[in-house]
């Protein structure tokens, strides 16, 4: 499974590759909001310049902000050809850039997919809950699928008005209250959402790759390569916490504790 790095900020994408664990990066408006408020004045047409440069041929999504596909097409060819040179950029796009449940907006997102990909840009297509969303998007020519595991984790917590913290883990095979199980439309948990997106996406031969994304937990990255996703798209606390382990500082404290002097001299 390829690891992205769910940031949009440089220092962070600057260690990510320097560990030689990065094949991507993915940004939203949310994390370009966060990274870029940190840095008063910056240039961000020279920010998002420099990393493209650290991530070198490997994927860099960036989002649309438009909520129609006229503008969103626009904005997409716009960043496309800003940015092309400098990297591999691709565009995210919504799956469906509604803020209500029924609307004459509905395939706009599914417009701007196919618009785009005729025109040779690869599209990452976000905000996915469904199989079915990802199966559209995939059928429009998006070259990656983005389904949100810890929103729906969020979303069956909140039905259930269970309390929760955010990093919290949320069993893969689904959670059972008051004798019933948790479910959305079918959907038992974020992991059991990428799962049946891979599974779907799979069996139809479907030449488009799942991005596991927000995932909270070093569980929820392990369980998304157990069930197959292509990508993770991880956030950089996450791959933090993914190293460590009681047992290895331990292990680790004994072994320098037990240094024979001559081993450590050796010439
Ligand atoms: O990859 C999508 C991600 O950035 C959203 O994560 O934790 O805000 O649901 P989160």
């Amino acid at each position: 499974m390829k690891i992205f790095i769910d940031t949009a900020d440089l220092d962070e994408i600057k260690k990510a590759y320097g560990w030689g664990v990065a094949d991507g990066v993915t940004t939203n408006p949310s994390l370009l909001k966060k990274a870029v408020g940190k840095r008063e004045g910056v240039d961000l047409k020279q920010y998002i310049k420099e990393v493209l440069s650290v991530a070198g041929n490997t994927p860099v999504s960036l989002e649309v902000t438009e909520t129609n596909s006229e503008g969103m097409v626009r904005e997409g060819l716009k960043l496309h050809q800003l940015f092309s040179e400098d990297g591999n950029v691709n565009i995210k796009v919504p799956v469906n850039p509604s803020f209500e449940m029924e609307s004459e907006s509905d395939f706009e997102g599914l417009k701007t997919i196919k618009a785009l990909a005729d025109e040779g840009v690869p599209v990452n297509c976000t905000l996915v809950f469904t199989p079915e969303q990802a199966l559209l998007a995939a059928k429009s020519g998006a070259t990656y699928v983005s389904p949100f595991a810890g929103r729906i984790d969020d979303l069956l917590r909140c039905n259930a008005k269970l309390k929760y913290g955010k990093t919290d883990y949320y069993p893969a095979e689904g959670l059972v209250e008051d004798h019933v199980l948790l479910e959305d439309n079918g959907i038992l948990s974020g992991i059991d959402l990428v799962q049946q997106c891979v599974e779907l996406l799979t069996y139809y031969d479907l030449n488009t790759q799942v991005i596991a994304a927000s995932l909270r937990n070093t569980r929820q990255v392990r369980e998304a390569a157990l069930v197959g996703a292509h990508i993770a798209t991880v956030p950089p606390k996450v791959i933090s916490a993914m190293l460590r382990h009681v047992k290895t500082c331990e292990g680790m404290q004994k072994f320098t504790e037990d240094v024979v002097e001559e081993y450590a001299n050796l010439k």
